[in-house]
């Protein structure tokens, strides 16, 4: 019974993660940052798996960069070519950013 309770509970909660995650694609991709941002190589951008492992998966300190509360910490020098996206994310709710942090830190 326990075990069973436990099951639906892990597969409940693989829904809510990936759920989070696929809003966090969409928004990805509707506000143009796949043009720079790939998911395992780095191009224009960093990889969204370089961002990860910088960021230690951690959403809070992508979220404080996303609200430019801190500075870029990957490409310092390349910050001018992402600077414009700063004023689109920094206008963005709260939720909207938290499912693209999500999003990012999940490769
Ligand atoms: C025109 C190309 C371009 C687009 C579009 C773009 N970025 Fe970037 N992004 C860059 C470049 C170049 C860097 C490297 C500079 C840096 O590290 O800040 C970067 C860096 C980043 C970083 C790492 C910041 C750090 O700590 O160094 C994050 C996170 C990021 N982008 C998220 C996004 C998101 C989210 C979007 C969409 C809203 C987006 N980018 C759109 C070019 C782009």
């Amino acid at each position: 019974m326990v075990k069973r309770f436990f099951l639906l509970w892990a597969v409940l909660l693989s829904f809510y993660v990936s759920g989070l995650a696929s809003e966090g694609e969409k928004i990805f991709h509707a506000r143009g940052c796949a043009g720079c941002h790939d998911k395992a190589r780095d191009s224009i951008g960093p990889a969204l798996s370089t961002i990860s492992q910088k960021y230690n998966r951690d959403p809070n300190k992508l979220l404080k960069f996303f609200k430019g509360q801190a500075e870029p910490i990957i490409w310092p020098d390349k910050f001018r070519i992402m600077e414009p996206f700063m004023n689109m994310l920094k206008h963005m709710e709260d939720k909207d950013l938290r499912a693209l942090a999500d999003y990012i830190l999940s490769f």
